[in-house]
């Protein structure tokens, strides 16, 4: 009987090892999914979170779990949220298993409406198993050289400020000092980087053209999902149709021979791979999202900051005055030539302020799939589930920026000796990685180009306040928050120029100093 006991208890001991040596072995060798968040209405919960609070829906899931990445599951699927920055820089170098290709494939469709022999195009080896040759493979890479600091970037530059210049010229003499901002930024905007993409053909001067785009954006929701989008998109899809006609036009007389290297490469990339004239002329309906769906409502949110801040503006019209030269101009005004070209360097403040602008507002995320089975640090990610990086996860995340991450602080990304700065890579405005936006030097000089003539030739008052954001304007294919498209300012010459007869100009040389405004710049800073 001792025996058997004795023997029992040995074997039911060498069981045990057996299986503790297997647990731990598990445990070492085998990951598991990121942490699961779950929602208080089980299976429809996290999706009626997502439609009531859009993109904010991941930061209170954030606020629930210390990991740096988690799953949310809907429907038989995942969604990876990540967390960490040190896990964003991982995934960005994933490329072929956390892949772009198969989201860029899907959405093109869908927002284009090309054909379906466009479609076929698109979509062929996307995976990368054909080789390097795929329509999507090859279209960021195309777009990258026409946009990088060089010849080519510097002339959209000049276009694009000589139109600011123009618009400010408009509005000083205008007998209309009651405008909508956000509506004038858009016109104004569209009209100064169109040009500056598409040449003296641009064919969004025509205002029906123009119409037809903003009719098209406001319905990418419908068109998104898809379901008999000429029904339930009807008004979008035929705005859609009229914008993508007037570009085949323009393709077909061959303006854009006279636009910018970025379109004539899009040009090039689309028609070596066979795409129709309709289908290239569709897709550049599409490729204006990109240009200019960020740039107003980035342009709004530093305009109102500055203005409804006196002592910001103040600050910062101190520092616009370092870069305007003044000379004596005709009829016994002067003339005011304000130097971009190393704005970005010289006016740190409003550099600053268009960072935190931009911290502030970001409501985007950039998307992957799972397409193998894949093991990201310690986690075990699923085929067939999808990886996301919202901007505002990172942005919000007080572990990064400090304890006053919900606050404004427009002086947050100016350096100072011995002030810790916060990590480049937790700043997601542009994106980053493969996807990182081409168009961030444009965009930037852009916004710094229109608030630095308002900064100095302006005084602007709301009508009523200033609105706070709405979260409820946050789109998913959009970076930044929109604005309120229903607000209204005074705006008036400044006191101190009324009646002068003075003429402003910008000036800008060459490109050749980079400014970070994405981790990925960091290498280039200062290069010559
Ligand atoms: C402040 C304004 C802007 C912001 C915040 C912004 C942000 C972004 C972000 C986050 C992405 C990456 C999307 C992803 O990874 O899925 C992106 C892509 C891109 N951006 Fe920008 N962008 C801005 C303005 C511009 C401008 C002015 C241009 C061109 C002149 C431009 C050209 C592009 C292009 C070509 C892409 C590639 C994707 C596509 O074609 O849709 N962006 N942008
Ligand atoms: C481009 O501009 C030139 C000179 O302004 C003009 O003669 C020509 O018709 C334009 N269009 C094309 C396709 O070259
Ligand atoms: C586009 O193709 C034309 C003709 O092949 C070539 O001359 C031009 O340099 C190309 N432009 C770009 C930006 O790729």
């Amino acid at each position: 009987m001792v025996q058997y006991g004795l023997l029992g208890t040995i074997g039911a001991v060498a069981l045990l090892l057996v299986a503790l040596r297997k647990f731990l072995k598990q445990s070492n060798d085998e990951c598991k999914e990121p942490p699961i968040v779950r929602s208080t209405i089980p299976l429809i919960g996290h999706i009626l979170g997502m439609i009531r609070y859009k993109v904010f829906y991941y930061q209170m899931l954030r606020d629930q779990t210390s990991a740096p990445i988690f799953s949310v599951p809907v429907i038989g699927k995942s969604i990876y949220v990540i967390t960490s920055p040190q896990l964003v820089s991982t995934v960005q170098r994933m490329t072929k298993t956390l892949a772009f290709e198969p989201i860029v494939a899907m959405a093109t469709q869908r927002v284009s409406g090309c054909s379906p022999q466009g479609n076929s195009i698109i979509q062929y080896n996307i995976d990368g198993s054909q080789g390097d040759r795929g329509y999507v493979i090859t279209f960021f890479k195309t777009m990258h050289p026409a946009l990088a600091p060089g010849p080519s970037l510097d002339a959209m530059n000049r276009i694009m400020i000589q139109n600011i210049a123009k618009s400010a010229d408009a509005l000083a003499t205008s007998p209309v000092n009651r405008l909508n901002l956000c509506k004038w930024l858009r016109h104004e905007l569209t009209i100064a980087t169109t040009y500056s993409v598409y040449g003296p053909a641009n064919p969004m001067a025509d205002a029906k053209v123009e119409d037809a785009f903003w009719e098209f954006e406001g319905g990418l929701m419908m068109l998104l999902v898809n379901v008999l989008p000429s029904i339930t998109a009807r008004r979008a899809s035929e705005a859609r149709i009229a914008v993508g006609k007037a570009f085949q036009r323009y393709f077909e007389k061959g303006e854009h021979l006279n636009g910018s290297a970025l379109v004539q490469a899009r040009y090039n990339h689309s028609r070596e791979y066979g795409l129709s004239m309709e289908d290239i002329g569709t897709f550049e309906a599409g490729g204006c999202l990109a240009t200019l769906a960020n740039t107003f409502p980035t342009a709004y949110w530093m305009l109102a900051y500055i203005y409804s801040h006196p002592d910001v503006l103040q600050e910062c019209r101190n520092e616009v005055a370092t870069i305007t030269t003044t000379k004596p101009g005709e009829d016994g005004g002067r003339l005011h030539v304000i130097d971009m070209t190393t704005i970005k360097a010289s006016c740190p403040v409003i550099t600053a302020t268009l960072q935190e602008v931009l911290r502030h507002t970001s409501v985007g995320s950039t998307v992957r799939e799972v397409v193998e089975d894949t093991t990201l640090d310690v986690y075990a990610l699923k085929k067939g589930n999808t990886l996301l990086t919202p901007a505002n996860v990172l942005h919000t995340d007080s572990s990064l920026w400090g304890a006053n991450t919900d606050t404004f602080d427009h002086r947050r990304f100016l350096r100072a000796p011995g002030k810790k700065m916060p990590s480049p890579t937790a700043f997601r405005a542009f994106g980053g990685g493969s996807t990182l936006c081409p168009g961030r030097h444009f965009a930037t000089t852009e916004v710094l180009a229109i608030a630095t003539v308002f900064i100095a030739r302006f005084d602007m008052l709301p009508v009523g306040s200033w609105p706070p954001p709405d979260r409820g304007n946050a789109q998913f294919w959009t970076q930044i928050l929109g604005p309120n498209l229903d607000f209204e300012v005074e705006i008036h010459e400044r006191k101190e120029l009324k009646g002068v007869k003075d003429k402003w100009a910008f000036q800008l040389s060459e490109s050749k100093v980079v400014f970070a405004m994405a981790a990925e710049d960091l290498n280039e800073v200062g290069k010559e």
